[in-house]
């Protein structure tokens, strides 16, 4: 049996939709997984739990003690190699979302270390409600798969989108992420990274620069190779070696970083622009090193533009064309994100502020939130870069789906 010595847990809140879940607890147990449902109160109202723990062979659990046991939550959640919620209401959703723990199944979806899956299921107006959109965004940006919704009669009565999806593709799925023959999200996608800061010289030993490491950009270009993307990354004077599985490209000024995007970004479906590029540059830097002598007259450094990378792309995307830039900023942060969306005709855009401790240049952590053209908006916690790597990488799966 396929999904023999698996070990599934299945969370069950309040919907209609409820019914399905049994057909899905039936399709597992047949294929030889151990399964466990864990159910909320409103969920009970809609599915007999008798039903549940008849067809599991386990009893279904929904309260957090039982007489005067407690029901340990975080080894549920350690037990399971995979938990799924189905149906996934409106408002566990939000729950989920924000860490309300009120519930069994909520502290064993908090205490979980298995990949967690959720099927939504809700009326189609709840569906489209902008909360529901930025919750899901949350869950996806955390790692949570989200199983898409079915079209069709609804609840209400209602024709739309919304039904949470057939028992037999939950299963497939299930069985695809279980195997490890999940389908990786960017295969065939060429993408160009940029990363690092530029150096602008003043003469052959001195420049204009910044602090960037790379680290945030190369975290990206790893991110967006583990999804199967062919990453060609342009990256700047940094001392880390190059990341494996990619074409790297080495570069030093914003010229140079500019040329290389610009001779790969035709062939490429996105451009993700992580650089921290010098908008200007000495217009006339001189030949030889600048020589201090007793009495001689400071020298004073014209600056000229630097192409701007970013808005290059946006000017000249295709429709099938992708582009994603990053905000460093100091002050008025949000508002400045939002304006660089629009006067770079960027995609989507991740704020970093030097206000926010850990974020930023050099270390490695940062804490971004992740805005798009479509006036979604996700603020993630300080995580590591390789977190907020994976958190933005699922972002820019989900705007290009
Ligand atoms: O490298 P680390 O030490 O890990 O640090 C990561 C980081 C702080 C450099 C990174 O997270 C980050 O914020 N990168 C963008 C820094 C920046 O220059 O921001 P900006 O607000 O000035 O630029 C906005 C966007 O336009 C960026 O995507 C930038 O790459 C792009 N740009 C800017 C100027 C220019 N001439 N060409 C560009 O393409």
């Amino acid at each position: 049996m396929v999904l023999t010595g698996k070990k599934i847990l299945i969370g069950v809140s309040g919907s209609i939709a409820a019914y399905k879940t049994i057909l899905l607890v039936r399709l597992l147990t047949k294929a030889g997984a151990q399964v466990k449902v864990v159910i909320t109160k409103a969920a009970a109202d809609f599915v007999s739990p008798l039903v549940l723990s008849t067809l599991s062979q386990e009893k279904v659990l929904s309260d957090l003690s039982e007489g005067d046991a407690w029901a340990n939550h975080v080894m549920l959640g350690r037990w399971a190699d995979l938990m799924v919620i189905a149906p996934l209401s409106c408002n566990t959703l939000a729950k989920m979302a924000t860490g309300l723990c009120d519930n069994l199944l909520m502290a064993v979806y908090l205490s979980a270390t298995c990949p967690v899956m959720v099927c939504p299921a809700m009326d189609e107006d709840m569906w489209h409600h902008p909360s529901t959109r930025d919750n899901l965004s949350r869950l996806r940006g955390w790692g949570v798969q989200v199983m898409p919704v079915g079209n069709g009669s609804l609840a209400s009565g209602l024709t739309g989108e919304g039904r949470m999806a057939e028992p037999e593709e939950i299963f497939d799925v299930i069985f695809q992420q279980i195997s490890g023959e999940t389908k990786q999200a960017l295969l065939g996608k060429k993408i160009v990274v940029t990363a690092g800061p530029t150096y602008e010289p003043i003469d052959p030993v001195r420049f204009i620069g910044n602090h960037s490491s790379g680290k945030m950009g190369i975290e990206l270009a790893r991110a967006l190779r583990a999804e199967g993307a062919e990453v060609h990354l342009v990256l700047g004077p940094v001392s880390a070696p190059d990341p494996e599985g990619m074409n790297v490209q080495r570069v030093t000024t914003a010229q140079e970083m500019f040329e290389a995007t610009k001779a790969v970004f035709d062939s490429c479906d996105m451009a993700v622009m992580t650089a921290a590029v010098a908008d200007f540059r000495p217009a006339n830097p001189f030949e030889s090193k600048y020589k201090k002598q007793p009495g001689k007259q400071l020298p004073v450094i014209e600056l000229e533009e630097n192409p701007d990378i970013l808005a290059y792309c946006g000017s000249r995307k295709k429709e099938h064309q992708i582009t994603v830039g990053f905000a460093l900023e100091t002050n008025d942060a949000l508002e400045y994100a939002k304006k660089k969306l629009d006067s770079k005709s960027a995609n989507i855009i991740v704020l970093n502020s030097l206000q926010d401790i850990g974020a930023g240049f050099g270390g490695d952590t940062n804490k971004v939130t992740i805005l798009t053209n479509r006036d979604q908006l996700v603020a993630l916690p300080l995580m590591s870069k390789a977190e907020v790597a994976k958190a933005i990488v699922n972002a820019i799966i989900e705007y290009s789906a």
